[in-house]
């Protein structure tokens, strides 16, 4: 037996007791004729004294013992002189009588503390090293209690645990697939699942009512600090339900892991937005709602199909009224189709620096917007960036549309619609982070609802499913389904938590008809439908119940809950933003041996 106890264990109550703790050298101090060890498990820390007087031998012994030493020591618990308050164990002590090393190790890369020296690329090619740091082990900690409440939720509700395969035949979720060469049929491949979309719906068909898996996807698609090549779902398919069940059943979900692993209770509901609204007045389809500054437009609403963006209106028919932005003069208002601000309270006091800082911001590549019109409410009134085209009254105007106050700041974006919202989008956060309004422990969910069934490509002209080709369109709208695609609404909705999407879902189609015309829509061959999906539309044919579903970023989960935005702290070995891994370096090449085996040739 290596242990009696762990290391972060013994307290004032065990003084006294003879007990062998094993772990991990985190630090010694030699002091005088004392030597001090603090000894780190996953549990905590225990300080080991030694006294030279005592035992002169086993305090040289710990004298040598190097930072991350794995040791085992047996001793007596002492109440301590001075005692640290910082940590569970700092009431005591153990006078280690004897000690044993029970393997050496090198001076580790970076520090093992919760402020490591390591950088982002020395931890990960060290993960394991990196992984003993209290704080990154916290985060697996939170995401076993996830794990664990989730399914502790779902199989209380009935749902059953199955898993799906894993090599298996593409499944569009719009990211590219991993592929697997088959040996045993060369010139074949398996692709990886990109989720197990078709496998749960099959189970559905297959009489299992309720089902859900944690469980990886694979997609190949470009990585962000929300997004990695390999990431863990919550999914899950329910039969003989409609939408209102389906948000029900992981509302309660939501609000579950939020009492159980936070302590937050939810006793509202969450609210709910179309994805119309959301995009009318946050420009994007997943907006934060911690914080307000929704969208004000001081030109007229758009028309759908107007300004080459047929799925997003402009304002609401309450907001259409007068254009206060063009025909001033002012040519970037003249000739834009849409001029919206944003009311940023009590910030009228910002300095040129900071604004300019503001249009720096947007004029970033990744925003390319050409600038911001700034309207300041001071104490001595309303004054604009372009003053020169507009008279005080029309200011006024502005400022009443847009709900100013004395104090406030407005700053307004124009151009084309479709982009210039999402320009504002992006403004909105960075200012939403400046004035400290995106506090990581204020959650604040909602469920967007109504998406688009269809997107178009602005350069092919091809539809795509904005959630998936599985997704039925509302019942209301099947009928316009060929005829007018892009004015289809689906039943399809997203959870959001905090500006992040956590998940989602749809009402599934179960009606071969009505799979084989969406097939058709999004620009599929007959015989392509059939040899890409003809299984499940076979299985269409044999008594598949109504059903949807829904899935959720595990990991985008645990690490909302745990107050960061960089998934990767919370997979214990992720990749980094190319897509590799450093510590085993993957990918890599294979041998000639295996290429030949599975018939392939790599070119170039
Ligand atoms: P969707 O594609 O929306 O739906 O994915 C569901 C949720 O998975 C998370 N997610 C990711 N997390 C980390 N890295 C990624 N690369 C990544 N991609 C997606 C997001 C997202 O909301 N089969 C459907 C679900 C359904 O219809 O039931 C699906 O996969 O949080």
């Amino acid at each position: 037996m290596y242990r009696t106890h762990t290391c972060g264990e013994l307290r004032l109550a065990d003084a006294g007791k003879t007990v062998t703790l094993a772990g991990w050298v985190q630090r010694s101090r030699a002091m005088g004729g004392l030597t001090f060890v603090d000894l780190r498990d996953r549990y905590g820390i225990t300080q080991l004294s030694f006294n030279a007087e005592r035992d002169k031998a086993l305090c040289d012994q710990a004298n040598e013992l190097g930072r991350e030493y794995v040791v085992e020591a047996t001793g007596t618990v002492k109440e301590r002189e001075s005692k640290n308050n910082n940590i569970p164990t700092g009431g005591i002590e153990l006078v280690v009588t004897e000690l044993k090393v029970l393997n050496a190790a090198k001076t580790p890369p970076f520090t093992i503390e919760e402020e490591t020296d390591g950088g982002d690329d020395l931890r990960m090619k060290y993960r394991y090293l990196d992984l003993r740091r209290a704080n990154v082990r916290k985060n697996f900690e939170l995401r076993h209690r996830m794990a664990i409440e989730t399914r502790n939720y779902l199989s209380a509700q009935h749902f059953l645990e199955v898993e799906t395969p894993v090599l298996i035949k593409s499944t569009p979720e719009g990211a590219r697939d991993f592929v697997v060469p088959s040996r045993m049929h060369q010139g074949e491949f398996y692709a990886l699942p990109q989720s197990p979309q078709t496998f749960k719906q099959l189970l559905m068909v297959a009489g299992m009512d309720r089902y859900f898996q944690i469980v990886k996807c694979f997609r190949d698609e470009d990585l962000r600090a929300d997004r990695q090549p390999e990431f863990t779902q919550i999914d899950c398919e329910m039969a003989f339900v409609e939408q209102e069940d389906i948000l029900q059943m992981f509302e309660g979900l939501a609000k579950h892991l939020f009492k159980s692993v936070l302590g937050k209770e939810f006793t509202e509901p969450f609210p709910r937005m179309t994805y119309d609204e959301a995009m009318r007045s946050y420009g994007c389809d997943k907006p934060d709602l911690r914080f307000g500054m929704k969208f004000q437009y001081l030109t007229p609403a758009l028309s759908q199909g107007e300004g080459g963006m047929p799925l997003t209106p402009g304002p609401s028919p309450g907001e259409r009224g007068a254009d206060l932005a063009r025909g001033h003069g002012f040519k970037v208002f003249d000739e834009a189709e849409l001029v919206v601000g944003i009311n940023a309270e009590g910030c009228a006091g910002w300095s040129r620096k900071q604004t300019d800082a503001l249009i720096d911001f947007v004029k970033r590549p990744q925003i390319g917007a050409t600038g911001i019109v700034f309207l300041k409410w001071t104490e001595e009134g309303l004054k604009s960036t372009v003053d020169k085209f507009f008279t005080p009254e029309q200011l006024q105007q502005w400022a009443e549309r847009c709900g100013m106050k004395q104090g406030d700041l407005l700053c307004i974006m124009a151009g084309k619609a479709d982009k210039t919202r999402k320009q504002l989008n992006e403004l909105r956060l960075h200012i939403g982070d400046l004035c400290n309004l995106r506090d990581p422990w204020t959650f604040s969910p909602l469920w967007v609802v109504d998406f688009p069934l269809l997107e178009q490509d602005e350069e092919s002209g091809r539809w795509h499913a904005m959630h998936h080709p599985f997704t039925a369109p509302k019942p209301e709208d099947a009928h316009k389904l060929e005829s007018d695609p892009g004015s289809v609404k689906a039943n399809a909705y997203d959870l959001v938590i905090n500006g992040t999407e956590i998940g989602g879902g749809s009402i599934r189609i179960h009606d071969r008809a009505l799979q084989e015309a969406m097939f058709r829509v999004l620009g599929f061959s007959d015989a392509d439908a059939r040899a890409k999906f003809g299984f499940l539309m076979e299985a269409f044919e044999y008594g598949a119940p109504p059903h949807g579903g829904a899935a959720f970023g595990f990991d985008r989960w645990v690490s909302l809950f745990g107050g960061r935005s960089d998934i990767r702290e919370f997979i214990a070995f992720p990749k980094n933003n190319a897509g590799k891994d450093v510590m085993i370096d993957a990918p890599s090449p294979i041998d000639a041996e295996q290429l030949k085996e599975l018939g392939l040739e790599v070119k170039g």
